[in-house]
């Protein structure tokens, strides 16, 4: 998700991203940082995915990963994310193309995804979500890295994120917490926030058809760590409760020790629209002081 680094590595001297437009784009990405929310505009921070370019061994990554996480999630995964991923016509046989993945998501919750050179800023990352548009790396990670990449790639991103975008409850869910953290300069609930993003988008589980499901991208996209959020007896695995959740704090170099399990995408979406209230009212608040 979002990070202050700039990015300039491998990744970014793929021949599927052009580096004088990928440059610009982050600057513009920096610049806006600076900015009050109501002047943030995102499109100067889009970049085109160049699908062409995609070489072979892409393509190949791509698959070899589509399918190996798909032996497991067939299982494992979240009915939700199973049928967010059919949904939007994702296949082990190519990278998907952006506008095709698009199009399925206009029809169903008018959620967009474009490709972004990188990290943002976390103000410019929430704008985008506040506008149900979700910036992804188009990169694809080298044969090299299979097994694990420190930043996101369109592994991540795509098939990790946006399956759940095609559920109308997550969907709200992520638009009103984008628009919440996107008003909230408190630090202490800017700390809450990453910690509800980290506990549900990255690392959620649920349970469906009695039974734990995985549907957080960090788990959807790995092995190790799906396997481990679900059978490990070292896990402890909370009923989600949001209050709870914004206290729990989090590492991130380790597998995790502290899940939450939602009943349902309604229970998330519940939650973070009486959440958004408050901190919309702190807001306006402050705004009259
Ligand atoms: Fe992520």
């Amino acid at each position: 998700m979002q990070d202050e680094t700039n990015r300039d590595d491998g990744l970014l001297r793929q021949p599927v991203i052009d580096s004088e437009e990928a440059l610009a784009a982050n600057a513009w990405a920096q610049h806006c940082d600076t900015l009050p929310a109501e002047r943030i505009d995102i499109e100067p921070m889009k970049i085109p995915q160049r699908w062409e370019r995609y070489t072979p061994e892409n393509h190949a990554v791509w698959g070899t990963i589509f399918r190996k996480r798909m032996d497991q999630l067939t299982r494992d995964g979240s009915r939700v994310f199973l049928d967010g991923a059919k949904a939007i016509k994702l296949s082990a046989d190519q990278v998907p193309r952006l506008e095709v993945v698009n199009a399925q998501l206009e029809a169903l919750t008018g959620w967009q995804s474009h490709g972004v050179p990188g990290y943002l800023p976390p103000k410019c990352f929430f704008a985008w979500l506040a506008q149900r548009q979700f910036p992804t790396t188009i990169a694809v990670r080298p044969a090299a890295q299979m097994e694990y990449l420190p930043e996101p790639d369109i592994i991540h991103d795509v098939f990790g994120h946006v399956p759940l975008h095609t559920d109308p409850q997550f969907a709200e869910f992520l638009q009103t917490y984008g628009k919440a953290a996107l008003v909230t300069d408190d630090p202490v609930h800017t700390e809450r926030l990453a910690r509800l993003f980290w506990f549900t988008v990255e690392f959620g589980l649920i349970h469906e058809d009695d039974r734990l499901k995985l549907y957080g991208s960090g788990l959807i996209s790995s092995e190790g760590e799906g396997h481990h959020a679900l059978y490990s007896p070292e896990v402890e695995r909370r009923p989600f409760d949001l209050d709870r959740v914004c206290d729990t704090p989090f590492e991130i170099f380790h597998y995790q020790p502290i899940l939450y399990v939602l009943d349902s995408f309604e229970q998330l979406a519940t939650a973070m629209s009486t959440y958004a209230e408050r901190l919309l009212a702190l807001a306006a608040g402050s705004a009259a002081a």
